[in-house]
């Protein structure tokens, strides 16, 4: 018996050993926008299996989980983000059978999987919402239905909040005799999370796909979860938008509120719960929403890492090296103890990286993203430095650029970075057979493609996968300290240091001119080093032997620099 209770006591400590429970700490997740990274059926439209069988260029780029963008039974009204059924996929994408495949291959090559979750709201064409307009319970109060204000006589909603999307964010609804709120499209009604069904209903979601294999949960736009309910009329930025545009209020009663967080905490239990249950490997919960530090606290108090924004929303092209460095010590000064920082450096509502930033400095940010402590989040194409596409307002079919108008679409538009991926230089870059195809494919895509960028000694691709490649096998970058220092006001140095290991230095020189640098006394790293990697455009060999005491970086140019002997030998 005791010898029994002591085989069991080994076997479950080995059980518990292959358990992980911080795969997430250093992860390199890279987003898959579904409708446009692979068409295997020839429709014009990404899906499963075509995602399914380009996952070994997700492995080879050295990634380490996916993050799907939405792939439920959808209207595609919001091209995904209105869901008319959580718990199955729509048609467009395949089946549920082609996500388990999907799943099972992803294991196989060592990915995780981490899925859209859209807890705010769902589509117009949910059952749920179908019943809830006929007041047939549970569902009555699934929604958030409010009555008319009557002013002279005429039908007004309940106050002037704005939907994300432009307009009104009060729909009325006929047959129900109410407006219904909505923060996006009219089609995506938001749910009523003050109603424990809601809550429920969602949780088991949740367990749904967690049940079929999936890692975590990108959690979007959680912080338009509840509203204030004394529905009081949000304040006027001061600010020059029109009326109708989102940006013209200032969103206190829409965005925010306390209770967000409290249900954020029930869902990191649920979670953990079915982690202890089921002896997985940890659940990874990251989420969406554009706030400021203070606000961020909160989602890491309860249980997500939050998406770092800052290459998105305070850094761009015309940042210099001082921005760069308050933004990131800024970043990290917040960080709460024990707390992962993760860097995103685009997503699909964003312009292209390459697009923000430039070609030169888009490759700065993806270096920096690698080589900060923790989580480098990339969208799917900005491995390739893919670019915005042009499209006309004909072209044009995106929500959000179809609500601002022909006059302002382009501001509003996020069609431009979300074209096909460009595999290669045959029909539609190789992402579908067909010539047509959802959103057009960017112009440049015999030039610019993932084909061409393997066999071209120098390229984005090559780059991104150096990167990845120290990121993922040097213990300096997972497990280094970090300090970023300003040289000059051009000159940005991050340095990792572990212990005995030699350190790793990223140089960034964002001027316009080339200078000469005392990197050695004034950063403390070995005089000499190497060239790891260098920006694209840069000219500069791998390899390259470089004194740290006179550090020339040509004008533009960032490098990765590290201590090796192998490229001393080879290269003397
Ligand atoms: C944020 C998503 O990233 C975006 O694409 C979507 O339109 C809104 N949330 C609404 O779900």
């Amino acid at each position: 018996m005791l010898r029994l209770t002591f085989l069991y006591v080994i076997l479950a400590a080995i059980h518990v050993q292959a358990v992980s429970d911080d795969w997430w700490k250093d992860a390199i997740i890279y987003q898959i926008y579904p409708r446009s990274f692979k068409d295997s059926n020839g429709d014009g439209i990404g899906d499963l299996e075509g995602i399914t069988s380009k996952l070994q260029h997700v492995k080879d780029i050295g990634a380490n989980a996916i993050w799907l963008s939405p792939i439920y039974t959808s209207p595609q009204q919001d091209f995904g983000y209105d869901i008319a059924n959580f718990t199955d996929v729509d048609p467009d994408y395949g089946s549920l059978l082609d996500f388990d495949r999907l799943v099972s291959k992803a294991k196989s090559l060592g990915l995780k999987v981490i899925l859209d979750f859209v807890p705010n709201h769902s589509s117009d064409q949910h059952p749920w919402f179908k019943k809830s307009i006929q007041r047939i319970e549970p569902y009555e109060d699934f929604y958030i239905w409010q009555d008319a204000k009557i002013v002279n006589g005429v039908r007004q909603p309940p106050n002037n909040w704005l939907s994300a999307f432009s307009g009104s964010a009060w729909e009325w609804n006929d047959e129900r005799g109410q407006y219904y709120f909505h923060q996006f499209a009219i089609g995506q009604p938001d749910l009523n999370y003050r109603n424990k069904n809601v809550c429920k209903a969602m949780s088991n979601v949740l367990t749904f796909w967690m049940d079929k294999g999936v890692d975590g949960y990108r959690i979007d736009a959680i912080n338009h979860m509840f509203e204030d309910e004394r529905l009081l009329d949000e304040p006027r930025n001061d600010n020059n938008v029109p009326d109708d545009d989102y940006d013209s209020l200032d969103h206190i009663y829409t965005t925010d509120q306390n209770e967000t967080y409290q249900v954020l905490k029930s869902w990191r239990k649920l979670l953990d719960d079915y982690v202890n249950i089921h002896q997985t490997d940890a659940k990874f919960i990251v989420t969406e929403a554009y706030v400021d530090r203070k606000l961020t606290l909160h989602y890491f108090e309860a249980g997500s890492n939050p998406f770092n924004f800052m290459f998105i929303s305070s850094l761009n092209e015309a940042s210099s090296a001082v921005n760069f460095k308050r933004e990131i010590d800024n970043w990290m000064e917040n960080l709460p103890n024990g707390k992962v920082s993760n860097w995103v450096t685009g997503n699909h509502d964003q312009h292209r990286l390459a697009s923000r930033y430039g070609s030169k400095k888009s490759d700065m940010v993806i270096m920096l993203a690698m080589v900060l402590p923790g989580i480098s989040v990339v969208y799917n194409g900005d491995e390739i430095g893919m670019v915005n596409k042009h499209l006309s307002w004909e072209e044009t079919v995106d929500i959000s650029g179809c609500n601002a108008g022909p006059e302002r679409y382009f501001l509003k538009s996020r069609d431009p970075e979300r074209t096909p991926f460009q595999w290669d230089n045959t029909t539609s870059a190789g992402f579908s057979t067909s010539q047509v195809t959802w959103l057009p494919v960017h112009e440049n895509y015999k030039i610019l493609n993932l084909a061409a960028q393997k066999i071209a000694p120098v390229s984005s691709y090559k780059f991104f996968k150096a990167l990845t490649t120290l990121k993922r096998n040097n213990p300096v970058l997972r497990k280094g300290s970090v300090d970023v220092s300003l040289i000059n006001k051009n000159v940005l140095g991050v340095i990792r240091r572990l212990r005995a290991s030699s350190p790793v230095a990223l140089m960034m020189n964002m001027a316009e001119t080339e200078v000469v640098v005392d990197a050695n006394s004034l950063l403390k790293i070995p005089r000499e080093m190497t060239v790891y990697t260098s920006n694209v455009e840069s000219n500069i060999d791998v390899g390259t032997f470089v004194d740290t005491k006179r550090l020339r970086l040509p004008a533009s140019t960032s490098v990765v620099l590290i201590v090796s002997e192998f490229y001393r030998y080879t290269l003397s």
